[in-house]
């Protein structure tokens, strides 16, 4: 190797920085739409709260409060009438309880997965 061994190598570096540069601007572009999308799709009202706060149950609260919701990791959620009110049940939903994480800040959802969760009541 005679003449400027370094010439090449510093023209690949330059393409990789390119590329780089041009990558992170299109995943920035990417998540200002995702972002977009999110508040666009805020949900804000939900038909039948019961039917989706059962969707969501299933998606979001058996891996810890079982399948069939009689515990787990968590207690039971099978006979929380009497125990906590809808607006309870939301605001555990959306803070978390004691070894519990918040499951979903959206008042909505949580708030429909509370009347559900009241309606199987036992
Ligand atoms: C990561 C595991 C985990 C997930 C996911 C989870 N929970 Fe919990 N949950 C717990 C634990 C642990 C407790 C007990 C907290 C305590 O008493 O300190 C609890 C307690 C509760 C309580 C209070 C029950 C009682 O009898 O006092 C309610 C209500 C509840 N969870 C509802 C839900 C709902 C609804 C979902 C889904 C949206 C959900 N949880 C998802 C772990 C979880």
């Amino acid at each position: 190797m005679k003449g400027r061994p370094l010439l090449p190598f510093a023209i690949i570096a330059i393409i990789g920085i390119l590329v780089m540069i041009s990558l992170s601007f299109v995943g920035l572009n990417q998540r200002a739409e995702m972002n977009s999308e999110e508040t666009e799709e805020e949900v804000t009202e939900i038909e039948d709260p019961i039917a989706a706060g059962e969707q969501m149950v299933q998606a979001s609260c058996i891996g810890c409060h079982g399948g069939d919701l009689s515990g787990g990791a968590g207690p039971a959620l099978t006979s929380l009438e009497g125990k906590y009110s809808q607006e309870e049940i939301a605001d555990i939903v959306m803070k978390g309880m004691g070894g519990m994480p918040p499951v979903n800040d959206n008042e909505v959802e949580a708030d429909a997965i509370a009347q559900y969760l009241l309606s199987i009541s036992e």
